[in-house]
């Protein structure tokens, strides 16, 4: 074992000889240095010096302390359960678990502990983790509590985790490999994480436009039936900024030909028209290569060894075949307007009897496996498409779903069609400590407060996104599917409709708050949806609230689902807080039963900050003004900050991008500074 500095506050202990594909030897972005030279110098964690090693014919088995009262989390996209103390997870890329395994759409093999440290395997292996699972031999040895009395008889109570008192271990079991890179990231939860996203690259920072409202169209869409979507939406004046195009506008969609079907004889001219609405075209696809796309035959030579769906699993490890993949994107799609990719199906699916995908013992050109592939291939595949974007000069926000390791850059959404609202909300909550982004998007529901729930839920999230890909008229008109399809509206399909609208607004007037988030994430780390655990690790309670997260600087979102019905137990850490509708004011530092209606989501604000709200408009244009109407909570604290560029290019790396802080003065008055050159985008009411 060697151990080196990496940066300040992080370093890699080199196990035997590792692979030649690891996600640090592919990764796309450089560390963010300067911004870890930022951070308060760390020391090397203790745990450090008593991680043990053991390589026999199984693999790698690595063994680091774990002691009562850590709690661990991370591990990537994890639905189905959010403190991983106790649990082994078994990281394996799987659309459709059905148990709380570990696996999922993007398991990550890092994960940051209570115990003041983060720890990164880089490696696209499976991996199975055992986080304090089992006591060694002999710790036992003293126990000699007899005769106790069983007060409950059920196989919950014989088997409900014990909190134990000993020190465990973490074992991390990693099979068939001659070595291993292993980080060690120094510092609380936060820091800790904001070190593996900094040195992922920091986090992405998406155009504003991708902030907005995303609709996701019908799959049997025509050329004349999302010009008229798109028309009514802005008729009926309920702001949306992307429009999504589901697998029908392919020629053919499994696996894809990437060229426009039947159903779309002039694709430019729509773009075009709905362009001019501002609206934002995102195109659904998959990597699975049909013969009949263009490029097929020149990608042969660098596809993996069996097919999907008759397609061909592209090699994106090579360059030639990124190339060639990359320069159809830009040329038919990116140069043509299109703003962004919904990358689907490059998780994998092999337990069920509509098994797709690869198998784990493909080989490809580049000398990768399947098992290696099915971590990888989400995140190459981003980096290829976000690349097309970088060199034409345009930021992107798109889907995918799957996702792995050093992803914070990636300004990538994951998605789901695992459907359960509360481990939607979960997933928010757990995205955020791997660096990952995940949408509870709105899909079916079933019936209107159910879409009331979950479209609240999206609105404050960092995807707001409908996904209509089985409805061809808005879920506010119709929530049944049946009778969507038949063009039956519901009864009271008005007041749905005002609803959502109104959350569409609000969701309007939180984009420059929100994008202020991204920025802090890009240059800082810290994930703009975030575990309470985050900010407030030293509150005990916080620990395990996997319901309810920090959006932003000051805001503390608690979802409720059709399930929740009217009432829920949101836990407020300390502080005072302040209900985000009313005037409410509540003591932070314990539990609150909250009563919200179905049209209601409780939102919280922390004591003395500004919030930035400003007036909605329909869609993020070219020259969109916003006007910022400041709310100040106490004595508005440190206030806030505001960035202004283009929101669409890269330039504000160049430096052109101003800085907007509004703070309140000791007589009560607003200040507004403004530092920087580049466009104004944001005039403060009242103020300007
Ligand atoms: C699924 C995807 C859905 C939708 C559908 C279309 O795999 O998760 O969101 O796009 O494909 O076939």
């Amino acid at each position: 074992m060697e151990l080196t500095q990496v940066a300040n506050g992080i370093w890699k202990m080199r196990i035997g000889t590792p692979e030649q594909h690891t996600p640090v030897a592919l990764r796309a972005f450089p560390m963010r240095e300067e911004a870890l030279e930022k951070l308060a110098p760390a020391e090397l964690p203790g745990q450090a010096g008593q991680i043990t090693c053991r390589q026999n014919r199984r693999g790698l088995q690595i063994t680091l302390p774990m002691d009562s009262s850590e709690d661990i989390y991370g591990f990537g996209l994890q639905l189905k359960s959010m403190n991983q103390a106790g649990r082994k997870r078994m990281l394996r890329v799987n659309s459709d678990p059905v148990a709380d395994t570990g696996e999922g759409h993007a398991p990550v093999p890092f994960y940051v502990s209570t115990g003041g440290y983060g720890l990164f395997l880089d490696t696209f292996r499976h991996v199975e983790v055992y986080m304090g699972t089992s006591l060694e031999k002999g710790r036992s040895e003293q126990r000699r509590e007899v005769n106790q009395v069983h007060k409950e008889f059920s196989e919950s109570a014989l088997y409900a985790l014990k909190k134990n008192s000993e020190v465990r271990r973490v074992i991390i079991d990693l099979k068939a490999v001659d070595g291993v890179d292993l980080y060690l990231f120094a510092g609380s939860v936060k820091e800790a994480v904001q070190r593996y996203n900094l040195f992922s690259g920091g986090g992405c920072l998406p155009p504003m436009w991708g902030l907005g409202v995303w609709y996701r169209s019908y799959g049997g869409s025509d050329q004349k039936s999302v010009e008229n979507l798109a028309e009514g939406f802005r008729r009926e004046e309920m702001p949306v900024d992307v429009l999504g195009m589901e697998p029908g506008w392919h020629s053919h969609s499994y696996s894809c030909t990437y060229q426009w079907s039947y159903l779309f004889p002039d694709p430019e001219t729509m773009i075009e028209k709905v362009s001019r609405q501002d609206y934002k075209i995102n195109l659904w696809e998959h990597v699975f290569v049909y013969p009949a796309a263009p490029f097929y035959q020149e990608l042969q030579p660098y596809a993996g060894e069996y097919e999907v769906w008759n397609g061909l699993v592209p090699d994106f490890c090579m360059p030639e075949a990124g190339k060639i993949f990359a320069d159809y994107h830009r040329e038919e799609f990116v140069k043509k307007g299109i703003a962004g990719f919904k990358l689907d199906e490059c998780d994998n699916s092999d337990l069920n009897a509509s098994n797709w995908s690869f198998p784990d013992v493909t080989q490809f050109p580049s000398g990768m496996d399947g098992e290696q592939m099915h971590a990888a291939i989400g995140g190459l595949y981003q980096n290829l498409i976000y690349d097309v974007f970088r060199q034409e000069n345009r930021r992107t926000y798109s889907q995918v779903r799957s996702s792995g390791a050093l992803a914070a850059p990636m300004p990538f959404v994951l998605y789901s069609d695992l459907y359960q609202h509360k481990q939607f909300i979960r997933g928010m909550v757990t995205a955020g400590f791997s660096g990952l982004l995940w949408a509870p998007e709105v899909r079916d529901c079933k019936n209107g407060a159910d879409l009331l729930r979950r479209m609240e839920t999206i609105m404050f999230s960092t995807h707001a996104i409908y996904n209509c890909w089985r409805i061809p008229n808005p879920p506010w008109k119709q929530v049944d599917i049946a009778k969507n399809l038949a063009g039956e509206f519901m009864e009271d399909a008005d007041y749905y409709t005002d609803v959502c609208r109104r959350y569409h607004r609000v969701r309007m007037s939180l984009l420059p708050y929100l994008y202020s988030a991204f920025v802090k994430y890009q240059w800082e780390g810290i994930p703009p949806v975030r575990a309470l655990v985050f900010d407030y690790e030293e509150e005990p309670e916080v620990r395990n609230v996997d319901d309810e997260y920090l959006l932003g600087d000051d805001l503390l979102v608690a979802p409720m689902t059709l399930e929740d019905g009217t009432e829920r137990k949101v836990y407020l850490p300390w502080g005072t807080w302040h209900g985000f509708w009313d005037d409410a004011v509540y003591e932070g530092g314990r539990e609150h039963v909250i009563h919200a209606e179905y049209d209601r989501i409780p939102v919280f604000v922390r004591e003395n900050c500004i919030l930035p709200l400003a007036d909605p408009v329909e869609a993020v244009g070219k020259d969109t003004v916003f006007t910022i109407r400041p709310r100040v909570y106490g004595n508005g604290g440190e206030g806030c900050v505001l960035y202004e560029d283009d929101f669409e290019t890269f330039d504000y790396e160049k430096g052109c991008q101003n800085e907007v802080r509004i703070t309140r003065k000791g007589d009560g008055e607003l200040e507004v500074c403004r530092m920087g050159e580049a466009r104004r985008r944001y005039v403060i009411a009242g103020r300007e």
